[in-house]
């Protein structure tokens, strides 16, 4: 399949677990590709690396030119990057809320900043956030978590609504839990490791962990233009956990 021919795309968090599977999806597809990571030194050709930190506006702005620039245009950016975090309101501080909203919100609005002016100059501009099945359903323990992307799903139909008349489609994917690097950090710091696995798999109605590239799978739908008349709305990838 080689229709993503001509799209050059920016994947920010890249370098791991979604993000790369969704650059890697991409690129296979014919898309020019760049990956915007705090740590892109794993990130290969035919890939282009650019290091930012979403939480440094000043960097992201630079990564996000120079991407354009090596580009020669951006048609499509993936808001990927993000952190998590574990508990009750009563469990994080307010500098756990702040770091976690710097990177997850802030950190998607800046690098959404920086590209704007890019995408306004593609014919077919696609925005796709990665946001979570957290931000609609009432998961235990994932207040910050929960509510970082919850923000997250309200900018993208205020994204939406606001970028609609220039061409730009904005959607978001809300994944389940999704098997990558992040979860597997989850699982290693678990006191049951084997347990911890079993209660995530048994959340999601189909049994089992939905993949990184499942969900590559639907933000390339989402930045295509087969989904040309899809925009301020969330795609769930998430085993059947909110719908069934
Ligand atoms: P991951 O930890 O494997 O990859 C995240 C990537 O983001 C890493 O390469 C990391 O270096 C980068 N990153 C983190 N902070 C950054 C910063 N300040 N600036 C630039 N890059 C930064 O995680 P995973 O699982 O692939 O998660 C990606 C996205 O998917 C996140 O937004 C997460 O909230 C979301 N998500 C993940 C789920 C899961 O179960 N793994 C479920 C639902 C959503």
């Amino acid at each position: 399949m080689n229709d993503f021919a001509g799209i050059r795309a920016l994947v920010t968090g890249g370098a791991s677990g979604i993000g790369r599977a969704t650059a890697d999806l991409l690129a296979d597809r014919g898309a020019q590709v760049a990956v915007l990571d705090l740590d892109p030194s794993g990130v290969d050709k035919p890939l282009l690396a650019f290091r930012a930190d979403v939480t440094d506006d000043a960097s992201v702005r630079a990564a996000v030119t120079d991407a354009a620039d090596a580009l020669g245009g951006l048609d499509v950016l993936v808001n990927n990057a993000g952190i998590g975090a574990q508990g009750t309101v009563e469990d994080n501080d307010d500098e756990e809320w702040r770091r976690v909203f710097d990177v997850n919100v802030l950190g998607l609005v800046r690098t959404a900043r920086a590209a704007l002016p890019h995408l306004r100059s593609s014919s077919h501009a696609a925005i796709v956030n990665t946001c979570s099945v957290a931000a609609t359903a009432g998961l235990p323990q994932r207040a910050l978590y929960s509510a970082s992307k919850g923000a997250v799903y309200s900018l993208t139909l205020a994204m939406a609504a606001d970028h609609v008349r220039e061409g730009i489609r904005v959607t978001c994917v809300n994944p389940g839990t999704v098997d990558t690097p992040w979860v597997g950090r989850l699982l290693d710091a678990a006191p049951d490791p084997a347990a911890e696995r079993a209660a995530l798999q048994a959340r999601q109605p189909t049994g089992r962990l939905v993949t990184a590239a499942e969900v590559a799978g639907a933000i390339a739908y989402l930045a295509s233009p087969l989904s040309g008349a899809t925009t301020g709305t969330a795609l769930a990838v998430d085993g059947g956990m909110q719908g069934l």
